[in-house]
């Protein structure tokens, strides 16, 4: 008897467990902070971004989202930047327009 209590415990505990990992991993950060924001309106920045701008300046900012010769965006998962955001509007010139290096300017930090 004292078994089988322990044992449905046991499976209680993992289901719970399991439940709290799938519950967060279903969650994708991007679409919870940008939820509301308009089409064509600046995303926010996401939860992690916290100080980066400050710290790394757009050229940080630059070497994940921005293009390469390899890749756009250069790190796998980040969001491309808009054509616009380039030297004439286009990532072609891998470099940023001076009208969008202050990106905090519009990208608030959610
Ligand atoms: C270390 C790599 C890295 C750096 C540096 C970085 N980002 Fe990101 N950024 C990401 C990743 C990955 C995502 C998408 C995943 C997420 O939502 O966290 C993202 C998401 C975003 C988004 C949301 C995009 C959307 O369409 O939802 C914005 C806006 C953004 N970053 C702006 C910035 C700005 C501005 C800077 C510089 C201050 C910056 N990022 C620096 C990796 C980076
Ligand atoms: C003058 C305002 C402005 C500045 C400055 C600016 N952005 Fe944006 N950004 C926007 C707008 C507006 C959008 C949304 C464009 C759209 O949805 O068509 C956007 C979109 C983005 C996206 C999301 C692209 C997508 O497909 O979802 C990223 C990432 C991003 N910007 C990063 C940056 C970074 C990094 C900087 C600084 C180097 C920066 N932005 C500077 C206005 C700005």
């Amino acid at each position: 008897m004292r078994k089988r209590i322990v044992a449905a415990a046991l499976a209680l505990t993992m289901a719970l467990g399991v439940g709290a990992i799938a519950g967060c991993s279903e969650q994708p950060q991007k679409e919870d902070v940008n939820a509301e924001v308009p089409p064509g309106a600046p995303p926010l920045m996401p939860p992690g971004h916290e100080g980066r701008f400050e710290q790394l300046g757009a050229n940080g900012c630059y070497g994940c989202h921005g293009a390469n010769d390899q890749a756009n965006p250069m790190l796998t998962g980040s969001t491309a930047l808009p054509e616009d955001h380039y030297q004439g509007k286009s990532s072609d010139s891998r470099e940023l327009d001076p009208t969008h290096d202050q990106c905090i300017t519009c990208h608030s930090q959610a």
